[in-house]
C-alpha cells in the first residue's frame, strides 16, 4: 500500500507537494476529501496522517497558544508559573503543549500565532495579547574556543563563501567524493556514518531523479544547533546541499524544517532567494551545466519525523511511520526515488572542507571524529549558548570554560536529546566531545544538546518525563516502543504519585525489550538515559523500588 501511495505521491512531486496541500485542507474536511479523491489516496490515508501531526490534529484545532514541554524547561521549573500567566488570557481548552520550541537557552517558552517567545516578564506577556506589542528575546551566546572557527565564523558574503563550489564543478564527481570520504566528515544526526560514503552510494544508485533531503527537523529538547545555522549561518547549510546535489546528480533539494522554528524558515527563504538572484541556483549554474533547485517543506509537529524514512513518508504525504531499512534511502528514498538525507549541521561541513582543503580539516578532532562540534547549553549555565569546539576536547571545557559552569547546583547533564546518555556530574571529566569518548563512558553524543538536571529535581520524575516523551512522540509502528513507554510511564508515574514500589527486575526487561526489539532509535534509544539513571542515582531512586524483604 505504501508503494502505491509513494508512486502517487511522486506524480505531485515536490512542487505540488502532498504534504504541503494536506496541511493547507486540514481544517476543513470537505476539502480534505476533496483532495484525497484527486491524489486518488483515499479518505483513510489523508485523515490518518492529518492526525498524527501536533499543528493538524483536532483536538489541537481551538488551541491559542502553546507552551513548551520539553526537557530543558522541564528542568527549569518555568512552564508551571507561566501556564498560571497564560491561564488569565486563555482558557485551559486553548492551551496546548507542543515539545521544544528551541529557546532552551532562556526557558519559558511558548509558541503564540505563530511565533515563539521565551522568558518573558508578567508585564510582557499581557502587552503581547492585549497590544501585540512583542519583547524581544534575549540572544544567546555564541563563541568558540578554536582558533580559527569553522561553523560560527562570520560569513564573508557571497562570492566569496561560493568561491569553492565554482572549483568543484570543474573537477570529476568520483574524486570529489574521494576528499569527502578522507575529511572524515560523520553525519552530525546523531548516528555519525560517514557523509561521504552514503554521497559516493547515492551516486552509484541506480535510479532518477534523484534527490537531496535537509533534515532540519531538530526536535531533541535541548538542542538548538540545526535553528542556529539556519537563522544565523543560512548559507552555510545551502551550500552543503548544492554541492551535495551536484555530487549525486540530484536536481531537487527539499529542507523539511520543524514547524516550531518559524524563524529558521524565513532566514532560510531568504537565503535561498539571494542565490536564485545571483545564479547559483536554477538552470545550468554559473554556466556548469548543473540544474539546482531548493524548496522548502514545513513540517506540521512530529519528533518522529526527524527519522530520516519517517520524515521522507512525511514529506510524500503519507502517515510517518518508521520504515524498514533496508533498503536505506540512498537507494528507495523520496518517492521511491535514490536519496541522499543529511543533517543541518552535517551539510554545514562541507564548505569549510572544501575551503579549507581536506587535509587541513581531517587534522582537526580525534582519529574516528572529525572536525568540529556544536554544543548548545541550556539557561542553567551562566553563558548559555551555542559553542564550537574542536572534536575531543574535554567537555568539562564546554561547560565549565565556555558556559562559565552552573547557577545552581546540577546532578546530571542530558547530552543528546531524550535518546542520548545521562551523565551523571561526578563523569564529566571521563568525556570528550567526540563519537567514541562518550560510547566507551556508555552515553551517546547524539546531536549534543544539553540539558541539565538541577539536584533539587526528582530523578523519577525525569525517568517519568523520558518515557512519555517517548509515549507521546512514537509513530507506533512496533509495539515494544508504543507500548513499553506506555507501561513504563505508568509505572513510574504510580510510584511517584503513591506507594507503589517498582520491580527492578520487571522495569529491567521492559528495557532490555525495547532496547532489543524496538525498529528504530526511538524506542530502542531511550532505554539508554533511563539505564543512567538507575545506575548512577540508586540512592536517590530506592525509596521507588522493591527492597529484597518486599520483592517477595
Ligand atoms: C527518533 C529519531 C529522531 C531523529 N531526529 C533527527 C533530527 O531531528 N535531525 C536529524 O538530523 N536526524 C535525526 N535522526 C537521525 C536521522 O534518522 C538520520 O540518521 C539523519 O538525518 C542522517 O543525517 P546525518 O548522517 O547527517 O546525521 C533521528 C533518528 C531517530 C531514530
Ligand atoms: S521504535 Fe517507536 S518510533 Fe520507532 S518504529 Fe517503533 S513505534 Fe515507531
Amino acid at each position: 500500500m505504501s508503494e502505491n501511495l509513494t508512486a502517487l505521491s511522486f506524480r505531485k512531486g515536490v512542487e505540488q507537494n502532498l504534504f504541503e496541500q494536506m496541511q493547507k485542507a486540514s481544517s476543513d474536511p470537505v476539502a480534505l476529501r476533496k483532495m484525497s479523491e484527486d491524489c486518488l489516496m483515499g479518505e483513510a490515508v489523508t485523515l490518518g496522517a492529518v492526525s498524527f501531526y501536533d499543528f493538524l490534529k483536532k483536538e489541537n484545532r481551538e488551541k491559542k497558544v502553546f507552551l513548551c514541554n520539553g526537557s530543558a524547561c522541564l528542568c527549569a521549573g518555568t512552564q508551571g508559573p507561566l501556564k498560571s500567566r497564560l491561564e488569565k488570557q486563555f482558557s485551559e481548552s486553548e492551551i496546548g503543549e507542543i515539545c521544544c520550541l528551541g529557546r532552551c537557552y532562556e526557558n519559558g517558552a511558548f509558541q503564540y500565532q505563530g511565533s515563539n517567545y521565551s522568558a518573558l516578564e508578567e508585564e510582557s506577556i499581557e502587552s503581547l495579547f492585549t497590544s501585540g506589542k512583542k519583547a524581544h528575546s534575549k540572544d544567546y551566546h555564541v563563541d568558540s574556543n578554536m582558533e580559527i572557527p569553522l561553523l560560527v565564523a562570520e560569513f564573508p558574503g557571497i562570492d566569496k563563501f561560493y568561491s569553492p563550489f565554482k572549483e568543484l564543478v570543474q573537477r570529476d564527481r568520483q574524486s570529489v567524493c574521494e576528499d569527502l570520504k578522507n575529511s572524515g566528515l560523520r553525519g552530525r544526526g546523531g548516528a555519525g556514518f560517514p557523509m561521504g560514503i552514503k554521497v559516493e552510494a547515492c551516486l552509484q544508485a541506480q535510479g532518477s531523479p534523484k534527490y537531496v533531503v535537509c533534515n532540519a527537523d531538530e526536535g531533541d529538547p535541548g538542542a538548538y544547533i540545526d535553528k542556529f545555522l539556519m537563522e544565523q549561518r543560512p548559507h552555510s547549510v545551502l551550500f552543503g546541499m548544492i554541492t551535495a546535489g551536484w555530487l549525486v546528480g540530484a536536481e531537487v533539494g527539499v529542507l523539511y524544517i520543524r514547524a516550531e522554528y518559524p524563524d529558521s524558515i524565513l532566514s532560510i527563504e531568504a537565503a535561498i532567494h539571494e542565490l536564485q538572484d545571483q545564479g547559483y541556483l536554477g538552470d545550468n549554474i554559473l554556466d556548469s551545466g548543473f540544474s539546482f533547485r531548493l524548496k522548502v517543506i514545513k513540517g506540521a509537529g512530529s519528533y518522529i519525523c526527524g527519522e530520516e524514512t519517517a520524515l521522507l513518508a512525511s514529506i510524500e504525504g503519507q502517515r510517518p511511520e518508521v520504515r524498514v531499512r533496508p533498503p536505506f534511502p540512498v537507494e528507495y528514498g523520496l518517492f521511491g526515488r535514490p536519496t541522499l538525507v543529511n543533517n543541518v549541521e552535517t551539510f554545514a561541513n562541507v564548505q569549510p572542507i572544501f575551503s579549507m582543503g581536506v587535509k587541513n580539516y581531517s587534522e582537526i578532532g580525534t582519529e574516528q571524529s572529525k572536525g568540529t562540534k556544536l554544543i548548545s547549553l541550556d539557561g542553567h549555565f551562566y553563558r548559555p549558548g551555542l559553542y564550537e569546539v574542536a572534536m575531543g576536547t574535554p567537555l568539562r571545557i564546554v561547560l565549565d570554560e565556555l558556559g562559565g559552569g552552573f547557577r545552581v547546583p546540577v546532578k546530571a547533564v542530558q547530552v543528546g536529546g531524550p535518546l542520548g546518555g545521562l551523565i551523571p556530574i561526578d563523569k564529566i571529566d571521563e568525556v570528550t566531545v567526540s563519537f567514541e569518548s562518550f560510547k566507551q563512558a556508555g552515553f551517546l553524543l547524539g546531536h549534543a544538546g544539553v540539558v541539565s538536571i538541577p539536584e533539587e529535581f526528582p530523578m523519577i520524575e525525569y525517568i517519568e518525563h523520558l518515557f512519555q516523551f517517548t509515549a507521546v512522540e512514537s509513530c507506533g509502528k512496533c509495539f515494544p516502543c508504543r507500548l513499553g513507554s506506555v507501561r513504563g510511564q505508568e509505572l513510574m508515574h504510580k510510584a511517584r504519585a503513591g506507594d507503589y514500589k517498582i520491580d527492578r527486575e520487571l522495569i529491567d526487561d521492559l528495557l532490555e525489550t525495547m532496547e532489543q526489539t524496538s525498529l528504530c532509535a526511538l524506542g530502542g534509544g531511550v532505554p539508554l538515559p533511563i539505564q543512567n539513571a538507575l545506575n548512577y542515582f540508586q540512592d536517590e531512586l530506592s525509596v521507588y523500588f522493591k527492597t529484597k524483604e518486599t520483592q517477595s
